[in-house]
C-alpha cells in the first residue's frame, strides 16, 4: 500500500462520529475504525481485511460503509448504531503466514478496546468466525464467533433468508408474482450468494451465476438441471429480470446504470450502487431497486438479535422474513411520492434516527 499523507480536505465528506488508526509497524497493517453515528446504540459493523491502494482508500472505505451500516440498523429496527472497520494489509491475506496475521488480528482488537464498547465488530469480507474468536481473546466487542467457541455462529444464513425475501418482494413491484420461471442472476456465490442461488433453484427461478472463482461456479451448477453461467465481465451486460450481487460492492454507477439489462437490483453486497447518481438512473428507467442496506440486514439482525438481544434462532429468521414487507411498504411509498426506493428507504431510516431512542 502507498502510504500517502491522510489530509482529511482529500477524503470525500462524511457526517460521522469518528474514525481512529492504528498502525502496526511489524506486520504493516492499518487498522481502520469508522463510527459513523452512535445514536440509537453502539455502532455495529464488520471487519472487512483486504489491500488497499492507499491509507485514504482504506478511511474513506471504513467510512462509507460505516454510513451503510447506520441506515441498515436504523430500517431494521434494531436499537445499534454504525460502524465499520477496516483491517488494511500489506498483502492479501491468503499470502501472509499465520503468525502475522494473528498479529494484525491482535492489534485490532486492541484498537477496538480502546473504544470500550462504542464500536462493536464482527465478520465482514476477509474475516470469519474463527477471526472473531481470536479478537475475542483480546476485546470484549467482537460477535459473530463460532457457536462451539460461544458465538452465534455464521450471520451468512440470516443474510441470506433476507435477501431471498428481498427478491420476492423485489419481483412481486417488477410485476412477478412468483419466482418461478424468472431469469435470476447471483453474482458471487460465497457465503450468502451461494445460499440465495439454491433458494432460488428451489423456487423454480431460471438460475444464472457468476463469481471470479471457478471452483464455486462449479458448485453452483449442481444446484439445478440448466444453470447458465455468466464470466463476470459480463455480469452487467446480461439480460435477467432480477440481479442479486452478492460479491463485492460498487457494480453499478451511472455510467452501467443507463444501459443495465435487469428488471430489478437486489443488494445482498454493501454499497452496491459505486454513486448517488446511479440510483436516480435506475429509477428513471423503470428498474426495481431493493437497497441493499433493506435487503441484506439478515446478518446485523441475526448478530445483534442472537449476541446482544438474546433472540432465538426463531425470532432471527422471523425478522429477516420480515425484510419482504419492510420492502414491501418501501415501494409503495415511493410510488405514491414518486420518488426513487433508494430515496424512499433513506427517508424511513432517517425518520428512525430521529426518534428518541428508548431510555
Ligand atoms: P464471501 O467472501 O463468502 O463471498 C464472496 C464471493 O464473491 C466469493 O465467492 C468471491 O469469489 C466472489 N467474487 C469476488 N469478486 C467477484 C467478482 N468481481 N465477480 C464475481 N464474483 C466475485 O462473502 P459473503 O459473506 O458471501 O458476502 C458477500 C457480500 O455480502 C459482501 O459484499 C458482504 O459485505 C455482504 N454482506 C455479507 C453479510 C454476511 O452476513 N455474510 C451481511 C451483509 C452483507
Ligand atoms: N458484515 C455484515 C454486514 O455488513 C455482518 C455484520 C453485521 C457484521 C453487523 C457486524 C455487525 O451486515
Amino acid at each position: 500500500m502507498t502510504v500517502t499523507p491522510l489530509d482529511p480536505r482529500s477524503l470525500p465528506p462524511w457526517a460521522g462520529e469518528l474514525t481512529s488508526l492504528r498502525h502496526d509497524e511489524p506486520t504493516g497493517t492499518w487498522s481502520v475504525i469508522a463510527v459513523h453515528s452512535t445514536r440509537l446504540g453502539p455502532a455495529v459493523g464488520g471487519t472487512r481485511a483486504m489491500v488497499y491502494p492507499s491509507l485514504p482508500a482504506a478511511v474513506a472505505d471504513a467510512r462509507r460503509l460505516a454510513g451503510a451500516m447506520t441506515l441498515k440498523v436504523a430500517v431494521a429496527g434494531l436499537p445499534m448504531g454504525g460502524g465499520k472497520s477496516v483491517l488494511a494489509l500489506p498483502a492479501a491475506r491468503h499470502r501472509l503466514d499465520d503468525a502475522t496475521w494473528r498479529r494484525a488480528l491482535e492489534v485490532h482488537a486492541r484498537h477496538i478496546e480502546l473504544l470500550r464498547g462504542t464500536y462493536w465488530t464482527g465478520p465482514d469480507i476477509g474475516t470469519d468466525t474463527a477471526d472473531m474468536d481470536v479478537l475475542r481473546r483480546h476485546t470484549t466487542y467482537a460477535f459473530g464467533r463460532a457457536e462451539a467457541d460461544g458465538g452465534s455462529g455464521t450471520s451468512a444464513e440470516a443474510t441470506a433468508v433476507g435477501v431471498v425475501a428481498a427478491v420476492r418482494a423485489a419481483a412481486r413491484e417488477a410485476g412477478h408474482p412468483g419466482l418461478a420461471g424468472l431469469r435470476i442472476l447471483v453474482q458471487g456465490l460465497g457465503a450468502v450468494g451461494m445460499r440465495v442461488a439454491r433458494a432460488m433453484a428451489a423456487a423454480g427461478a431460471r438460475l444464472l451465476v457468476a463469481d471470479v472463482d471457478p471452483a464455486r461456479v462449479a458448485m453452483a451448477v449442481g444446484l439445478a438441471a440448466a444453470v447458465e453461467v455468466v464470466a463476470p465481465e459480463e455480469v452487467v451486460r446480461t439480460p435477467c429480470d432480477v440481479l442479486v450481487p452478492c460479491a463485492v460492492g460498487g457494480l453499478i454507477d451511472a455510467r452501467v446504470a443507463r444501459t443495465l439489462p435487469a428488471g430489478a437490483v437486489v443488494g445482498g453486497a454493501n454499497n452496491v450502487l459505486a454513486d448517488d447518481e446511479a440510483a436516480d438512473v435506475l429509477a428513471a428507467r423503470g428498474a426495481v431497486v431493493a437497497p441493499d442496506f433493506v435487503a441484506n440486514a439478515g446478518g446485523a439482525i441475526h448478530l445483534v438479535g442472537r449476541e446482544v438481544l438474546g433472540w432465538s434462532a426463531e425470532r432471527v429468521r422471523e425478522r429477516a422474513e420480515a425484510i419482504e414487507g419492510t420492502l414491501a411498504e418501501i415501494f409503495a411509498d415511493a410510488r405514491a411520492r414518486g420518488v426513487g426506493s433508494v430515496r424512499a428507504a433513506l427517508e424511513r431510516a432517517e425518520r428512525s434516527l430521529t426518534v428518541e431512542p428508548a431510555a
